[in-house]
C-alpha cells in the first residue's frame, strides 16, 4: 500500500468540513455543500455555520470544536475578515488542509495577512490551497467540493489552473466536451500549495494519465523544472500560458501578481522538460481527450485515408508542421490497397479512395491499414459527396475506433454542412477523436508523437562540470574591492581561463614600445584597445583598432588611440592598450546564461547579428544542463543548419559550443551571486578546429551568493 504524503488528503479526504456552510442556495457556502452532497462523496462532510440547523439533509455544527471525528479538509467560504480565527480553530482541531475560497487577500494587496496565515497553517502542520480559489474536485473519493456548475465527468486527465474564472468555466466545458477528469483544482494566489506540489501527487496517481495546467507567470521555476522533468516520463504534460504578447503579461502580472516573463524562454524551457505546449485551451482540450485515451504508436509511420484529394494534400502539409511521418514504402502501399479501392483510386499515401468512395471502401481500406504493423496510425478524412452521405460511415467510424483504439492511434476528420457537423458532434461526446479541420486532427497526433518521443529518450545522464568557485570568487571579490559590479577585459582574460575557455592572445602594453613587443609576440594581423577605467565604451572614444597588420600600423594605431581617447576626455586616466590577436572569422554565436526571474539559472544561445536581433533565433534551457540538453538547446535555433554547414560547407564545431553551454551552466547554477554572463561573440570554426570566446562580459551583484 503506498504510504500518503503530506498532499495526498488534499485529494483523498476522509471527512470534509465547509466553514461558512449556508441554508440560502444563493451562496458559496451552499453551492459547496451542495456540489459535495450531489457528487456522491465517500467521507464523512461537516457543515459548519454559528446558526446551526441542517442543509440538504446534514447536521450543521456550530463550530468545528464540535465535530467529534477528524477533519481532513476544511473548505472555507466565509468573507476575508473571519479567514484567520477560522484557520486558527482549524488548528486546534488538527485540520491537515485548507482549501481557502475566499478572495480578499494578496491579490487586492492583502499580501501580509495571506503570508501571515499560510505560515501559521504550516507551524501548525496545515498545508494551504489558496486563498482566492473555486476549491477542489478530486475523481479519487468523488469529491466536488467547488462552486461550479457541477455534472463534472470522473475520467484521467487532471486540470491545475491559476484562473479560478477560467477553471470553473472549465466544468462546463469538460462536460460538454466529455472530457473526464481525475483532478480539478485551481491554485489561485498560492500562498502555499502550488503547482510543483500538485505535481509531486499526480505523478504517482494511477488514475491521471494527461496533466493540463494552465499556468499566467512562475514563481520557483527551478523546483517546477525539476518536477516536470520527472513528471513527463509516465504522464502527458500540457501547458497553456496566457501572457505570451507584452501586453498579455503585464495583464497577467496585474492578475495573479506574477511574472509572465519572456515567452520565448518559457517555450524552451518547457519542450526541455518534455512540456506539450498548447496555443489555446480548445487545443489543450483536444489533446488531453485524445491523449487520454490512445495508447503510444509503435513506429513514427502515418497513414492517410481520403475520399478527397484537396484534404489529402493539406493533411500531409499538416503531418510535416506537426512532425508526423507518412508510411511510404509503395510497393506495400499497393499490395495493402489496391485490392480494397476503386481501381481509379490512389494508393499512394495519402491512400485516395476518390469521390466515389462508399462506407463498405473505407472500411475495407481503414481495416487493412489498422491490421498492417508496419502503419503505426491511421488518419481518416471524410469529404462530404452527394453520392455518399456521411450518416453511412459513422457505424464504420464507431466499430474501426472501438476495436482497434487500445491498439493504434486513429483520429478522423469530417469536412461537411450541417449533417456532418451533427455527426461530428455527436461522435465526440462518445470520446471519438473527430474534427472538422485536418489540422486539428494532426495536431492531436503530432502531440501524441513528442510526448512519445519525450519517453523514449533516456533519462538525462548528469555529469558533473568542474568549476574552481574559490578561484571565480576571488576574481569577483577583487572587482567589488573597486565597488564594481562587472569584470575588466585583464579579469575578464583571467575568468574564461579559470572556466577553461579558448581566449585570444592578448598583452597589456603600458607604451608604444610594450605594444610594439606585444604585437611581434602575438602575431599578426592584430587588434589593439584602450586600457581605461575612464572609458567605458572604446569605441565611442577611437579607442579600438583592427587588423594591424605590421608594425608601422600598430604604432600609428597606437598614436591615434591615444590622440584620440584624449580629445575624448582630456582627464582620463589611461593605463595603456591591450594587444589582442584578431580571431580568424568563424560563424560568430552568442552563448550566455542568466538568473531569470521566473525560471533561476538559465542559459541561452543563439546565432550573432542578425540572428539574435531581428528574428530572435535564440533557444534557452534551465541550467544546469547535461550534455543532451545543450546539444537540443544548440539544434533548437532556426538558423542551426548554418552549423551543420550548408552549400558544401563542412560541420562547424558543435561540441566546442556544447562544453562552454555546459560551463556556462555549471557557473551560474553554482555562482548564484553572477547576474549575467554573455560571451559575443563565440565564434565557431570547422569542426576539429574549436571555439573562441572574442568577448567575455560578466554582471554579478556586490555581495556574495555561492550554492
Ligand atoms: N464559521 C462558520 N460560518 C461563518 C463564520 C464562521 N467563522 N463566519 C460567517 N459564517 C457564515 C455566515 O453566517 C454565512 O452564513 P448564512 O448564509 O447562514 O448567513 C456564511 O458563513 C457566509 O458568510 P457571508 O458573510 O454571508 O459571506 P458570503 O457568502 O456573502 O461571501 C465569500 C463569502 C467567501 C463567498 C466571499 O467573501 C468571497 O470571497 N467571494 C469571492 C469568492 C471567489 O470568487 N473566489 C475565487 C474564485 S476563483
Amino acid at each position: 500500500m503506498k504510504t500518503k504524503t503530506d498532499v495526498d488528503y488534499l485529494f483523498e479526504p476522509r471527512a470534509v468540513a465547509v466553514i461558512g456552510a449556508s441554508q440560502n442556495t444563493a451562496k458559496i457556502g451552499y453551492r459547496v455543500v451542495e456540489n459535495i452532497v450531489r457528487r456522491g462523496y465517500k467521507g464523512q462532510i461537516y457543515p459548519i455555520n454559528p446558526k446551526g440547523g441542517e442543509v440538504l439533509g446534514l447536521k450543521i455544527y456550530p463550530d468545528l470544536s464540535a465535530v467529534e471525528g477528524d477533519v481532513d479538509i476544511a473548505v472555507i467560504t466565509i468573507p476575508a475578515r473571519f479567514v484567520f480565527d477560522a484557520v486558527k480553530e482549524c488548528a486546534a482541531k488538527h485540520v491537515k488542509h485548507l482549501v481557502i475560497i475566499s478572495s480578499g487577500f494578496s491579490e487586492v494587496g492583502n499580501a501580509e495577512e495571506e503570508r501571515e496565515i499560510a505560515a501559521y497553517a504550516r507551524e501548525h502542520g496545515m498545508r494551504v490551497l489558496g486563498p482566492n480559489i473555486f476549491g477542489i474536485y478530486s475523481s479519487a473519493v468523488s469529491l466536488d467540493a467547488t462552486f461550479g456548475p457541477g455534472g463534472i465527468l470522473p475520467g484521467r486527465v487532471a486540470i491545475i489552473t491559476q484562473s479560478g474564472a477560467l477553471g470553473i468555466a472549465m466544468i462546463g466545458k469538460t462536460a460538454a466536451e466529455s472530457l473526464g477528469l481525475s483532478v480539478l483544482v485551481s491554485v489561485g494566489n498560492k500562498s502555499d500549495i502550488d503547482e510543483s506540489d500538485l505535481l509531486e501527487y499526480l505523478a504517482n496517481d494511477e488514475a491521471t494519465k494527461v496533466i493540463f495546467l494552465y499556468i499566467e507567470g512562475v514563481k520557483d521555476g527551478d523546483r517546477l523544472v525539476e518536477i516536470l522533468k520527472r513528471v513527463t516520463r509516465n504522464k502527458h504534460v500540457i501547458v497553456v500560458k496566457a501572457g505570451r504578447s507584452k501586453r498579455g503579461a503585464m495583464a497577467a502580472a496585474s492578475h495573479t501578481g506574477s511574472l509572465a516573463g519572456a515567452d520565448e524562454i518559457f517555450d524552451s524551457i518547457m519542450r526541455q522538460c518534455g512540456v506539450l505546449r498548447a496555443e489555446n485551451v480548445q487545443e489543450a482540450f483536444d489533446w488531453a481527450r485524445f491523449l487520454a485515451d490512445v495508447p503510444f504508436p509503435k513506429g513514427k509511420e502515418a497513414v492517410i485515408i481520403t475520399n478527397g484529394g484537396g484534404i489529402g494534400v493539406m493533411t500531409t502539409d499538416a503531418c510535416e508542421k506537426y512532425g508526423v511521418d507518412l508510411y511510404d514504402d509503395q510497393a506495400v502501399l499497393k499490395e495493402t490497397f489496391a485490392p480494397v479501392m476503386p481501381s481509379f483510386g490512389s494508393s499512394k499515401n495519402p491512400v485516395d479512395l476518390t469521390g466515389q468512395a462508399t462506407a463498405e471502401d473505407y472500411e475495407r481500406a481503414m481495416e487493412a491499414a489498422l491490421a498492417n504493423d508496419d502503419m503505426h496510425a491511421v488518419l481518416s478524412l471524410y469529404c462530404e459527396t452527394a453520392l455518399f452521405d456521411a450518416g453511412e460511415l459513422v457505424p464504420v467510424l464507431r466499430n474501426e475506433y472501438q476495436r482497434y483504439k487500445g491498439k493504434k492511434p486513429i483520429v478522423f476528420s469530417l469536412f461537411g454542412g450541417e449533417k456532418v457537423e451533427i455527426i461530428t458532434s455527436k461522435l465526440r461526446k462518445e470520446g471519438i477523436p473527430v474534427f472538422a479541420d485536418v489540422y486539428d486532427a494532426v495536431s492531436c497526433l503530432g502531440a501524441l508523437y513528442r510526448s512519445w518521443h519525450n519517453s523514449n529518450t533516456p533519462a538525462d545522464e548528469p555529469e558533473e562540470i568542474q568549476i574552481d568557485v574559490l578561484a571565480v570568487e576571488a576574481i569577483l571579490d577583487r572587482a567589488r574591492e573597486d565597488k564594481r559590479g562587472f569584470l575588466l577585459a585583464g579579469e575578464a582574460q583571467q575568468m574564461a581561463k579559470v572556466l577553461g575557455l579558448s581566449m585570444p592572445r592578448s598583452i597589456l602594453a603600458r607604451n608604444l614600445d610594450e605594444a610594439v613587443h606585444a604585437a611581434e609576440k602575438i602575431g599578426y594581423p592584430v587588434v589593439m584597445k584602450v586600457v581605461s577605467k575612464d572609458i567605458i565604451h572604446k569605441s565611442d572614444a577611437g579607442g579600438v583598432a583592427l587588423d594591424l597588420v605590421n608594425q608601422n600600423e600598430v604604432i600609428d594605431a597606437y598614436q591615434a588611440i591615444m590622440r584620440s581617447c584624449r580629445e575624448y576626455k582630456a582627464d582620463a586616466l589611461i593605463q595603456g592598450v591591450e594587444v589582442v590577436e584578431m580571431v580568424k572569422p568563424g560563424v560568430e554565436t552568442i552563448i550566455g546564461a542568466r538568473q531569470d526571474a521566473s525560471f533561476g539559472p538559465i542559459v541561452m544561445f543563439g546565432l550573432g547579428g542578425i540572428y539574435v536581433e531581428v528574428m530572435k533565433d535564440v533557444a534557452f534551457r534551465a541550467a544546469p544542463i547535461s550534455r543532451r540538453e545543450a546539444h537540443a538547446m544548440v539544434s533548437d535555433i532556426r538558423s542551426y543548419p548554418l552549423l551543420l554547414g550548408v552549400r558544401g560547407e563542412k560541420r562547424k564545431e558543435i561540441d566546442g559550443i556544447v562544453d562552454v553551454a555546459m560551463k556556462l551552466g555549471a557557473l551560474i547554477d553554482r555562482c548564484r551571486d553572477i547576474t549575467d554572463i554573455e560571451i559575443n561573440p563565440l565564434v565557431v570554426y570547422e569542426h576539429g578546429q574549436g571555439v573562441k570566446a572574442v568577448d567575455v562580459r560578466i554582471l554579478f551583484q556586490t555581495t556574495r551568493e555561492v550554492r
